[in-house]
């Protein structure tokens, strides 16, 4: 049965080039459940579970997808579907907080995990922070305290010592622009704080955490070490209001660039630190810290999900302004664009020029999709089968933008699809489905859907309508 849209089945074959590294990806607290299991320590997450209206339906980190417990049998799945690499985080609170004592319980399920994926051939692509903080280090002032970059630094140490003989790629954080800004701006995410001046804080904190845990790897040996941002490219809902160009740029600078430019150039933007100054964020920066933070990356991790399409005008129903720390008019209108069931637009072709503007702007940088997928209301047909061909158009057509960013001359190395299993999706609880594999939570039962049979065909045949 085809079911590739007609614009993406027909016309030359896209092939991607020789050793493309196909995957899939997932993240700790979202997959793994068994949150008690083994001296795990509780997570901000765990915490913010328990916040009445915190999470849609009161749901909590049970039982996710029970992969703590089915790693050896989804690891096997994985191999089915032909995946080259699998992109996990490790999760802070298995392995504590105590440098001197790494929870040893902890590190061996990662030790396991990473073994069975080289069994099967699969290479590990292990995140260090994806999101779950313990709650102790919350309790010292958590991002917004300079010594939890330190703290990050000596939990890398621990993880790469126990794992460097065996992973070569590791990537420190995932998003530290929703750590900051959805957990201490906002407070749309863990742990729930309000305080913008915090988000600043933990902006830079994050970032210098990044750059002590890449020292702190590249001790254990000569590792491909890099970092995973949630990218957008930014448009002006109108480029002649001078409104929404100034929204626009703020948007950018918060979002792209305050990250980029320190990691990549070693210092933030003229503009942003600007933006920022009511804010601290010009206080906060000591002497070699720029230094520390801009260490070279071996490659960066881009996660696209949507564009920006940015208005200086406020509209309340078009997101959080709250995130945009001191840009309160901001909103972001509709285009009429198809939507995801988590109410994105989606816009495949502002994939390609991400990637273009990446490669253009910072030449000479590997760059990966660590993440790009989308939820959507799947339902388990009366045979068993789940039929997902929206996924399977926004993975395709995804795809087919990325083959469009390399064949321009962009250094793109591979793509991760997000996520391999329906999983806990943070604030919207179990109640979005972004997974190659469906999970029937009650049972735990996995049921490959038509996206992970396309993608595995994908990978198979190293491209598209081959
Ligand atoms: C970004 C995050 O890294 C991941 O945890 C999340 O589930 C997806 N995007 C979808 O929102």
């Amino acid at each position: 049965m085809s079911t590739i849209p007609r614009e993406l089945a027909t016309g030359p074959a896209l092939r991607f080039p020789e050793g493309f590294l196909w995957g899939a990806a997932t993240a700790a607290f979202q997959v793994e459940g068994s949150v008690a299991a083994d001296g795990r320590v509780p997570s901000i997450w765990d915490t913010f579970c328990a916040r009445p209206g915190a999470v849609r339906g009161g749901d909590t980190g049970e039982p996710a997808a029970d992969h703590y417990r089915r790693m050896e049998s989804d690891v096997a799945l994985m191999a089915e579907l032909g995946l080259g690499a699998y992109r996990f985080s490790v999760a802070w609170p298995r392995i504590g907080t105590d440098p001197s004592a790494p929870n040893q319980a902890g590190l061996d399920f990662y030790r396991r995990l990473v073994d069975t994926l080289l069994e099967h051939g699969i290479t590990p692509w292990p995140t260090l922070y994806h999101w779950d903080l313990p709650q102790s280090l919350e309790d010292r002032g958590g991002w917004a305290a300079r010594e939890t970059a330190y703290r990050f630094a000596d939990y890398a140490d621990a993880v790469a010592g126990a794992l460097a003989d065996r992973v070569h790629t590791w990537t420190t954080l995932n998003e530290p622009w929703c750590t900051a800004f959805a957990g201490y701006a906002s407070g749309r995410h863990a742990p729930g704080r309000t305080e913008p001046a915090a988000a600043v804080a933990a902006t830079h904190h994050l970032l210098l955490g990044h750059g002590l845990a890449t020292q702190a790897i590249r001790a254990h040996g000569r590792h491909t070490a890099g970092i995973t941002l949630n990218l957008f490219p930014v448009h002006p809902a109108d480029p002649a209001d001078p409104a929404d160009v100034e929204a626009a740029r703020r948007v950018d600078g918060l979002q792209n660039r305050i990250f980029l430019e320190p990691l990549l150039r070693g210092h933030y933007p003229a503009d942003v630190l600007a933006d920022l100054a009511p804010y601290g964020l010009g206080e906060l920066i000591g002497a070699d810290d720029l230094a520390t933070i801009a260490a070279p990356l071996d490659m960066l991790g881009v996660n696209y999900y949507r564009d920006h399409h940015v208005s200086g005008h406020p509209d309340e129903n078009s997101g959080p302004p709250s995130e945009w720390v001191g840009a309160e008019h901001t909103s972001f209108p509709a285009r009429g664009l198809p939507r995801t069931d988590s109410g994105w637009e989606t816009n495949p072709g502002q994939l390609t020029a991400l990637l273009l503007d990446l490669h253009h702007r910072y030449p000479g940088l590997p760059l990966y999709v660590t993440e790009n997928g989308a939820a959507y209301p799947d339902v388990v047909g009366p045979d068993g089968a789940v039929d997902d061909h929206d996924r399977v158009n926004f993975l395709l057509s995804h795809l087919a933008a990325a083959h469009e960013a390399i064949t321009r001359g962009v250094d793109l190395r591979g793509y991760f699809y997000w996520s391999l299993l329906d999983n806990f999706e943070w604030a919207e609880g179990y109640a979005k489905r972004f997974g190659l594999v469906h999970i029937d939570y009650p049972t735990q039962r996995r049921t490959p859907k038509l996206s992970a049979r396309q993608y595995a065909a994908v990978i198979r045949n190293n491209g598209l309508r081959t």
